[in-house]
């Protein structure tokens, strides 16, 4: 067993962690409170290879493995939340699914601008009736010729109405349940799409999140992903990924949380002592310190598994299932250390504590992921 990161990955580590401290974190608490779309910081990923980090070179991205992605993405997380999950649903949905299931033209076309950040993606499943119940779909793709007419609505997209590229699951046949569900390529500005208001969010609030309302959108059939019928193996098999995604962006919240945390009880004076003297102080950093580390390895061993073709599903979910809780333990420990100030917007813990909520629910739930790793846990006997 080797838990080194090769030097390459240390570099990136590095350089990310640079990046993140100058460029994301200052403005992080701003944003947040304004609901400001990190569009800038977005284009600068772009520009360093950490929209398309998977992707092999000839498509644009920057041909690195899953495990330098999600070192690249705890560091984002670590400063702002909202910038790495736009960061997360570009690479490990958009970019995965279009690189494992695109046809060279489709590569060439929207793979490439996607990887090099020169566009943005975003992945459309959910609907109001289908959440965790993904397969339960009622936006219907209607074949006329050489087009689907799309029409149905889609919920809490994240970077909706920002994205240039959408990858959309909708029914081409309502008969065949989940086998009736087919993926498409849908680019912003076509007749009949249109957005709905931005969500008031309790956390990851500079990423936009909105409906999509799809009325007779005409999208050309060479913009199918794969074949009819697919859809929805191709959006559990992406997930899977994207999870690996979700759960980095849980550890680097609870790393911050943790940063933040020490930070604070090696300054804080009560009783006439730095609070970190206190054992009841110690007890919480020493076990915030060990739930981070594990998330941190049951993470990059999903990711370990993925770089070498291996299943991922369980140790995904499992990945995903126990980071998000540590975020929240852990952001929600940091609050309580700081005392009257962490409750304090200005200080700028709470939002840790809000964003790490998130992680518990969307790409799949708590609840969901421990279903998935039992699932697999009766198919493997
Ligand atoms: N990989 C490949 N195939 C898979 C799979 C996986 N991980 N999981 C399921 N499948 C396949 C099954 O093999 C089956 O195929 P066949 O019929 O050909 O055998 C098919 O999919 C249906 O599987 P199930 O019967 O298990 O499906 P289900 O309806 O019981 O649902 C579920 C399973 C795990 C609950 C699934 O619906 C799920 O993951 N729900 C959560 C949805 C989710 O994660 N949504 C995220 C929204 S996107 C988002 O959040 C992005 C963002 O904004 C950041």
């Amino acid at each position: 067993m080797n838990f080194d990161l090769t030097e390459e990955q240390l570099l990136l580590q590095e350089n990310v962690r640079r990046f993140a401290r100058e460029e994301v974190a200052p403005g992080a608490i701003e944003r947040d409170e304004t609901e400001r779309w990190p569009g800038e910081i977005i284009r600068r990923l772009g520009e360093l290879g950490l929209m398309g980090v998977m992707v092999p070179q000839q498509w644009g991205g920057a041909g690195m493995d899953t495990v330098a992605y999600t070192v690249a993405m705890e560091e984002i997380a670590r400063a702002d939340a909202s910038v790495s999950v736009m960061m997360s649903v570009n690479n490990s949905l958009v970019c995965s699914m279009l690189n494992q299931v695109g046809s060279e033209a489709q590569k060439k076309k929207y793979l490439i601008p996607l990887a090099n950040g020169e566009k943005l993606g975003a992945f459309s499943l959910s609907e109001p009736q289908a959440g965790s119940d993904a397969s339960n779909l009622r936006c219907l793709a209607r074949r006329e010729k050489d087009v689907y007419l799309i029409s149905g609505t889609k919920n809490w997209v994240s970077g909706g109405p920002k994205a240039d590229v959408i990858m959309l699951l909708a029914m081409t046949d309502p008969k065949k349940g989940h086998k009736g569900i087919s993926c498409f390529i849908v680019e912003k500005g076509l007749p009949g799409l249109s957005a709905g208001k931005p969500e008031d969010k309790l956390g990851i609030r500079a990423a936009v999140t909105t409906e999509l309302y799809f009325d007779e959108v005409r999208v050309p059939a060479e913009n199918l992903l794969g074949n009819e019928g697919d859809g929805f193996v191709i959006a559990m098999t992406a997930l899977d990924g994207g999870r690996i995604g979700i759960a980095a962006q849980a550890v680097g919240i609870a790393q911050a949380a943790l940063d933040r945390a020490l930070e604070y009880a090696q300054e804080r004076e009560q009783f006439g002592q730095k609070i970190i003297k206190f054992q009841a102080i110690q007890i919480k950093l020493a076990d915030m310190a060990t739930e981070v580390e594990a998330a941190r390895l049951l993470t990059r061993r999903a990711a370990f598994l993925k770089d070498r073709g291996k299943s991922i599903t369980a140790a995904a979910a499992m990945a995903k299932g126990f980071a998000s809780d540590v975020a929240l333990r852990t952001a929600t420990q940091c609050v309580q250390i700081h005392g009257g100030s962490g409750y304090m917007r200005e200080t700028g813990v709470e939002r840790l504590m809000r964003d790490a909520k998130i992680t518990q629910i969307y790409e799949g739930t708590s609840e969901i992921q421990r279903l998935v790793i039992a699932r697999e846990l009766q198919r493997k006997g």
